[in-house]
């Protein structure tokens, strides 16, 4: 996701780090900390490789599945984040989360719905049986990933909340507090972060509100305690560390398409045939490939989500 700072100077797709040469400068960061040069990179960067996650029990495996050996490296989905919140490069919300306490963690239920409320972590996530999902995770900056994502399914808590017959959209809303999230103070982002999908949207199977990955808790780069996945759909849409949850009877606002309309539109489906304004959308680099590979409509996920669109006209609804 970038944002366009100098009014329209029109950054291209050259100027999004290319993986390789982030990963090549990963890797010699840590060769420089293995062999006791990491002095030289910075005291903090020494820190940076003791950490581990804590394995997630009870998972079941789902049906969605893709074969191990196209799994992304966990080191580069854990490293190659985008989270405004803890700085605006692929690599500082690694860096600048390690100090995040996601727990203890509450999400508030309110809006169109029966049961509102503020429910603790434990209490949003535990009644409900956790899954691993292996999805396609495709950036608007036209990298991918594939990702074993670990969570719930949101149409099962959306159905225990009960929504109303005037619930037509679900809105997601990550925490602000800048003393957790040091980026909050910049004006980088209009904050808090916010998301939403309608009705359908969020009731489809494929939406997960996702707590873990690799069989681990979920780091706290990649958005926890808990975030929202929608695997046909841009990453932006993704909304990470989420403290409020609301139904709602109006289209709500999303913090990207607020920032730049004419370039992040609410829907953001993949769709390789709608350009983003700067760059195409036809193709992406999956990290850790060389070649690049051809995007497909809904990120693969049309025989899913295709009819969720009948009508629209997608070009205009991007
Ligand atoms: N959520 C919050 N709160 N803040 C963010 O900056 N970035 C979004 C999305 N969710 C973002 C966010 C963008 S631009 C992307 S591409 C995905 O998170 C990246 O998720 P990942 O780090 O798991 O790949």
């Amino acid at each position: 996701m970038l944002i366009k700072i100098t009014k329209p100077s029109d950054a291209k797709t050259s100027e999004i780090t290319p993986q390789s040469l982030f990963k090549d400068r990963r890797r010699f960061i840590k060769a420089a900390a293995a062999t006791g040069a990491g002095l030289a990179v910075g005291p903090f960067l020494m820190a940076q490789e003791a950490e581990a996650g804590a394995k997630l029990l009870g998972i079941q495996k789902s049906k969605w599945q893709l074969p191990e050996k196209e799994w992304t490296p966990k080191e580069d989905v854990t490293e190659y984040n985008n989270f405004y919140e803890f700085g605006t490069s692929k690599e500082s919300p690694e860096r600048n989360a390690k100090k995040f306490k996601p727990k203890p963690w509450t999400v508030k239920v309110e809006g169109e719905v029966d049961k509102p409320g503020d429910y603790d972590f434990e209490d949003l996530v535990r009644p409900h049986q956790l899954e691993e999902r292996v999805y396609r995770h495709r950036c608007v900056e036209a990298w991918s990933m594939v990702v074993p994502w670990v969570g719930i399914p949101l149409a099962d808590v959306i159905k225990r909340m009960g929504p109303t017959s005037k619930a037509k959209y679900v809105a997601f809303e990550t925490l602000f507090d800048p003393e957790r999230m040091p980026f909050q103070t910049s004006s980088s982002l209009d904050w808090p972060y916010v998301e939403g999908l309608r009705m359908d949207e969020a009731m489809n199977p494929l939406t997960l509100l996702v707590t873990g990955l690799y069989g681990e808790e979920l780091p706290n780069q990649n958005g926890a305690p808990i975030r929202l996945v929608t695997p046909w759909k841009y990453g932006f849409k993704g909304i990470k560390s989420i403290v409020k949850i609301s139904f709602t009877e109006k289209q709500p606002s999303t913090t990207w398409n607020k920032m730049q309309p004419g370039e992040y539109g609410f829907y953001a489906n993949v769709n390789p045939e709608v350009d983003h304004p700067r760059w195409s959308q036809a193709k992406e680099r999956r990290i850790g490939d060389f070649l690049k590979s051809k995007t497909l409509m809904f990120n693969g996920y049309a025989d899913e989500v295709a009819s969720l669109y009948s009508g629209m006209d997608l070009a205009e609804n991007f």
